[in-house]
């Protein structure tokens, strides 16, 4: 951790709970009760010399059938009531082989679920929110965190995070999301479960693949072009997987082209396993499975939570001969040697404390980094505390907490689980106190928001109004538009008519619209913020910290500009589809590549604010571009912060192909975040990975590098790339 702990103020509820789970963890638990691992006993697989693979091997020489079986599916009921920790799935181990039970939790945004155990995790932001830092190394350290605790709780399987690439603003789980670019979502997501694994515990990516929309999440069927889906969803999957060699995949619910993604031998044999090179192995999402023969033959590894189809089915069809008992060995073998090369067998996770200030401190740091500031009229932001005599914060329970995002994602606010699964869950981090706590002169009042009329006057009556709005998102549903939910705007603009120094303080789950954005002066992006939310936003607001976020995803101005007007399931007629119907429907991206900016580039549109937009109380130069070509294409320009505060920016490198190549819009290749003192400057050299710069042919089933000129384009956002430049690359 960068900062000191001592003496954090932290807000009572986590002091309380820093007692409470100190007191959780001296507690029995299964965990500890569980027979010994072959780090206890002394095996032939004990010797930690062999490689993992030999280990594996060594163990599946001494297995019986049903013991194999075992591995290959989670169980529900009595026996992981008795055993399991609660969390989201329970696979029970083989002690006679000192192989332990697979516990395992989502942990996308930090260790869910665990509240109503009366533990504690630490709520992170929204994993949104972290990809906006563009910040490798905050990627690592929110990894490492969800790593550390998952082990705390005895969890040694962590369920998370996605590299589904956001096509669709209005899907519900966009805040578990880590972008619309395949790279950034990759090498971000990368780093994320490279922290996480690090922590012996194993990863995992998830929903495997073209899991776009919740809209019909287990009828749907994603319809895209072979060329399209492996530019972009399954990009973002294979470089995510190459940078953190991550233990487990989750397939998904959905179909592909017609075939559901867990039996889908093109999604799990031929890319992941073959092309890719992945040694882990294939788990379902929670019931994704769909068949016992086809799922094990195209290269299903496990089902979870419950072995439906891979408990005696397997079994029997392992015992006919239709499933190979080299296939069943495979896919156990990728089970151990993946708890060998993580770590799980050697040092398994021993229950303590959960650390709350750790995760706190871990907490407000991501989320510094990754608010974005969208808009900064007459330069109203940072607040300078002592010119201001009155402040008004109204809406979106300011005053009491943040919001954060439902479903299996949802980190247990401190104390206790509220609302169930689907439940509005706000974080007790307030931005009113923080607020209070920057500003000990000005006169700080709090309105709900609820009657325009009385926001308004107190608006109207103080130096400054700050808006906070809400959008609350879930799995299991989308939005059915980009609005901001309950008359929110109309309050914005009301508000903003009372008081010219309206700042608006946005807690979404991805973009929304905002028809008031002329009316105001300020605009920040929070995301989904996380148990220090309130501390990080108005550390913004004062200019304790010089906000450094990006967009990862375009803010569009209406939904008119998307590729489609409504998400489909949700068209007029469509609204008992959804939920109720087991009737398939196509989900259809004929977009194709030409995801969030690729789409408004190529389609001449403007967007409210574009991929990679984000300002700062610093201003920053870009100068001295070059391009050498060579095995991997090599950028280089210079960064200058001309302003007078010391900032980070993130320098963005595009890229647009030879025309033959039929891409017809840049995409993102390289970025780095730079810190700059005031009047700084830095050199910057970005190495392009060909495969970045290469297009996908289906006849091969491999990567073509194009021969011809390609563009380089270098700048602080898709919008705006001052520096460009081109250099012919002659392909391979
Ligand atoms: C979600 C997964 C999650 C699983 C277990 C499913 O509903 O789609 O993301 O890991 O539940 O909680």
């Amino acid at each position: 951790m960068d900062r000191s702990l001592v003496g954090k103020d932290l807000p009572t509820a986590l002091r309380i709970l820093a007692v409470l789970t100190l007191l959780a963890a001296s507690a029995p638990s299964p965990a500890s009760a569980q027979s010994p691992t072959s780090a206890q006993t002394n095996y032939p697989w004990s010797d930690r010399t062999l490689s993992p693979d030999a280990r594996a091997d060594l163990v599946i020489a001494q297995m019986t059938l049903d013991e194999k079986i075992t591995l290959v599916h989670g169980v529900e009921g009595p026996l992981a009531q008795q055993n399991s920790l609660g969390g989201a799935g329970y696979v029970p181990g083989i002690p006679r082989l000192g192989i332990p039970a697979l516990q395992m939790t989502d942990g996308r945004s930090g260790v869910a679920n665990i509240g109503s155990r009366g533990r504690y995790a630490t709520a992170l932001p929204s994993s949104l929110a972290n990809a906006a830092s563009w910040d490798l190394e905050s990627a690592y350290q929110y990894g490492a965190l969800i790593g550390t605790e998952v082990r705390d709780l005895g969890f040694n399987v962590s369920l998370g995070g996605t590299a589904n690439i956001i096509r669709e603003p209005r899907n519900g789980r966009n805040f578990e999301c880590l972008g619309e670019d395949p790279i950034l979502v990759g090498k971000m997501l990368g780093r994320e479960l490279k922290g996480t694994q690090d922590q012996q515990v194993i990863g995992n990516i998830n929903r495997y693949a073209v899991n776009d929309q919740e809209t019909g999440r287990f009828i749907g069927n994603s319809v895209i072009g072979k060329r399209a889906m492996q530019e972009t969803d399954l990009l973002a999957f294979q470089i995510a997987i190459k940078e953190s060699n991550v233990g487990t995949v989750m397939c998904a619910y959905n179909r592909l082209n017609g075939v559901y993604a867990c039996q889908d031998p093109y999604l799990l044999s031929d890319a992941l396993k073959k092309a890719w090179g992945y040694r882990g192995w294939v788990m379902t999402d929670w019931g994704a499975a769909h068949s016992t023969v086809p799922s094990a033959l195209a290269g299903l590894d496990q089902e979870m939570p419950t072995g439906r189809f891979f408990g005696d089915p397997l079994k029997a069809a392992v015992a006919s001969g239709q499933v190979p008992m080299a296939r069943l060995d495979d896919m156990v073998h990728r089970i151990l040697r993946t708890e060998f090369a993580v770590g799980v067998i050697d040092n398994p996770p021993d229950q303590r404390p959960v650390n709350p200030f750790t995760g706190a401190d871990v907490a407000e740091r991501v989320e510094e980094r990754g608010i974005v500031l969208l808009k900064n009229g007459h330069s109203q932001l940072p607040l300078d505390a002592a010119a201001l005599r009155s402040i008004a914060v109204i809406g979106a329970h300011a005053d009491m907490g943040v919001l954060s995002g439902a479903g299996s994602d949802q980190v247990d606010a401190a104390g206790a689980r509220v609302g169930g699964w689907q439940g509005v869950v706000w974080q007790p981090s307030s931005p009113f106190k923080a607020i209070q706590a920057k500003a000990p002169h000005a006169g700080v009042a709090y309105d709900a928001g609820t009657d325009p009329a009385a926001a308004s006057k107190l608006a109207a009556a103080s130096d400054v109004a700050i808006v906070f709005v809400q959008q609350h998102t879930s799995e299991g549903s989308d939005v059915a538009s980009l609005s901001l939910p309950d008359d929110q705007d109309q309050l914005i603009s009301r508000v903003a008519a009372a008081n010219p120094h309206t700042i608006v303080v946005l807690e979404t789950g991805g973009p929304v619209t905002m028809p008031w954005v002329d009316d105001v002066n300020a605009i920040l992006e929070a995301w989904y913020p996380g148990i220090r939310g309130g501390e990080a936003i108005a550390s913004i607001l004062f200019g304790d910290v010089n906000p450094s976020g990006k967009l990862p995803v375009t803010f569009p101005k209406s939904e008119a500009d998307l590729p489609r007007l409504r998400i489909p399931g949700m068209e007029p007629g469509a609204a008992a589809r959804p939920k109720a119907s087991s009737v398939p429907f196509d989900i259809d991206y004929s977009e194709g590549m030409k995801v969030g900016y690729r789409w408004f580039e190529a389609e001449h549109k403007q967007p409210l604010f574009p991929f990679g937009f984000g300002l700062s109380y610093t201003t920053f130069s870009y100068s001295d571009l070059r391009a050498s070509p060579g095995k991997d294409l090599t950028v280089s320009f210079i960064v200058t912060n001309t302003g007078a505060r010391a900032g980070a920016e993130v320098a963005q490198a595009y890229v647009v192909l030879p025309q033959t190549a039929g891409e017809p819009f840049k995409r993102l290749v390289a970025w780095q975040k730079v810190d700059l003192a005031a009047g700084e400057n830095k050199p910057v050299t970005l190495m392009i990975d060909p495969h970045y710069l290469s297009i996908f042919n289906v006849d091969t089933n491999g990567w073509d590098l194009v021969p011809g000129e390609y563009q380089v384009l270098v700048g602080g956002s898709s919008g705006s790339t001052p520096l460009t430049t081109r250099v012919p690359l002659s392909g391979g």
